[in-house]
């Protein structure tokens, strides 16, 4: 016998009628919900449970769906509350969207029918209903932090941030490239490389790692590209437990060519912190609001006057200068020559009245080869330029490349890696410009834009966010 279905498909078949799919119910997510201007019937949405309240002759649920940190109210009659309709659960309900009377609120939902799609066992579930946890508490749960306030707005101004900075260099005329995560080249000469072996042996024909940065990649493409970018994953097997530092974390980087001066690169830091802070600012501006309310009442303030200002720019040596001259004793003592040090950095941008710092032309010694050298002395530095900013210290490096073949090739050569960069040589040999660039840490912007002390809070899952291998 035919079911019923399939004999609906037949008569249509024969009698060609047109298909009659099922009455389709908009579904919407919570934020278009609460933006609705149109009261709506037959409307279905979907989330998590944030509250319950059961009273006599109403029952009210929270519903949130990650589109908004501000979540749809849900009215309905008590017989539609059941035992496994708690905090945490999924569910899934159709109904009418009216105007709400809270003042608070633009819409709620009057629901007809609630389907608790994945309950919730709310007596082992970490996370408890109206709670505000510490961002230290939620920590311990990677793998279910995401469904708390606080990382929700964080998860969405990472996206937003995201999309902020690839819209600016868009807009600007950049061409991203896709550098490798795998390569063989150690671009900051750190060591700080995670290496690729399979059973201690080299999974490649050569020893090959994880990148500690797409700058290399990016100067290839300078010599046919003026302007590209690259925004994606670096990894450093630095041994550091600090609150600035992951094993695994995510950098963008600008490579320029016919660059004039540091300052071409300069400049394009600064509009892209300000374009992309101002950005995030209005598009995201209640998960914005949550960090600077509740975890950095200081931030709003920071930020703003950072939209505001021009930065500075000092050089290393009036940097050393200024640090010698301070009246706090720091742990390492400022010595021309020595890198500048968190607590430097720190000391350095209050010294500049609290906005951002660019900290120009560093030792030629402590920088790594590919700086281009300022051939100045006795003090002999390279074009180097570091960016500094308020309760962080360094958000972003960069430098001019030495982009002239004799002084890069004796330089490679004194280090012994002139073999291993014959490819970085002949970008010198062949068409070789003036040029440069910069990479910022992006979860350290992260910290800057919200206020967050522990860089741990701004990734999505931190379990493997620092080395302990070393
Ligand atoms: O200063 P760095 O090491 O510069 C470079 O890698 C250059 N090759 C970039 C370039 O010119 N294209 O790193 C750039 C930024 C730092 O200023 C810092 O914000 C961030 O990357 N960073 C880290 N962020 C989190 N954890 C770590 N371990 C980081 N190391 C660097
Ligand atoms: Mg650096």
């Amino acid at each position: 016998m035919l079911s019923a279905r399939r004999g609906w498909r037949a008569l249509r078949r024969c009698a060609a009628l047109p298909a009659a799919p099922p009455p389709a119910r908009p579904r919407l997510r919570v934020r278009q919900a609460l933006a609705a201007r149109e009261e709506a019937g037959g409307v279905a949405v979907q989330g998590w449970v944030r509250s319950v309240r059961s009273q006599k002759e109403v029952l009210f649920l929270h519903i949130n769906d990650g589109s908004s940190l501000e979540n749809l109210q849900v009215v309905a009659d008590p017989s539609l509350g059941t035992r496994d309709l708690t905090f945490g659960s999924a569910v899934e309900m159709q109904g009418k969207l009216v105007k709400s009377p809270h003042r608070m609120q633009n819409m709620e939902l009057k629901a007809e029918t609630i389907r608790v799609v994945g309950p919730c066992d709310i007596w082992s579930f970490p996370l408890k209903m109206k709670e505000r946890h510490p961002l230290e508490y939620v920590r311990q749960f990677p793998h279910l932090r995401c469904r708390n306030n606080t990382l929700g707005s964080l998860l969405r101004v990472r996206s937003e941030a995201t999309a902020a900075i690839h819209s600016f260099f868009k807009e600007n005329g950049y061409v991203h490239i896709h550098t490798p995560i795998i390569t063989s080249n150690d671009c900051e000469g750190a060591g700080e490389l995670f290496k690729i072996e399979v059973k201690k042996n080299h999974f490649f024909d050569v020893p090959a790692f994880l990148t500690v940065s797409g700058q290399l990649h990016l100067e290839v493409m300078a010599g046919a590209f003026t302007h590209v970018f690259t925004f994606g994953p670096t990894f450093r097997a630095e041994n550091s437990q600090s609150r600035r530092h992951l094993a695994e974390f995510y950098m963008v980087e600008a490579e320029l060519s016919f660059t004039e001066s540091l300052q071409d690169i300069t400049q394009v830091m600064e509009d892209l912190l300000k374009t992309a802070t101002s950005t995030v600012l209005s598009k995201c501006p209640h998960d914005v609001e949550l960090f600077h309310k509740y975890i950095a009442p200081e931030q709003k303030d920071r930020l703003e006057q950072m939209l505001k200002k021009k930065f500075v720019t000092i050089s290393y040596s009036e940097a050393v200068e200024i640090l010698k001259q301070a009246a706090q004793t720091f742990t390492f003592k400022p010595e021309w020559g020595c890198d500048l040090q968190t607590e430097h950095e720190k000391y350095l941008v209050k010294h500049c009245g609290e906005v951002p710092l660019f900290v120009i032309n560093y030792p030629y010694d402590i920088k790594p080869f590919y700086m281009r050298d300022n051939e100045d002395g006795p003090q002999h530095t390279v074009a180097a330029v570091d960016l500094l900013v308020p309760g962080i210290g360094e958000l972003c490096g960069g430098s001019l490349r030495e982009e002239r073949l004799h002084f890069i090739e004796s330089r490679l050569q004194r280090l012994g890696l002139a073999d291993t960069y014959q490819w970085y040589l002949d970008l010198r040999k062949y068409g070789s410009v003036p040029h440069g660039g910069f990479g910022m840490g992006f979860e350290r912007y992260l910290q800057y834009l919200l206020g967050v002390d522990n860089i741990k809070d701004v990734i999505p899952f931190p379990r493997f966010s620092h080395s302990c291998l070393l």
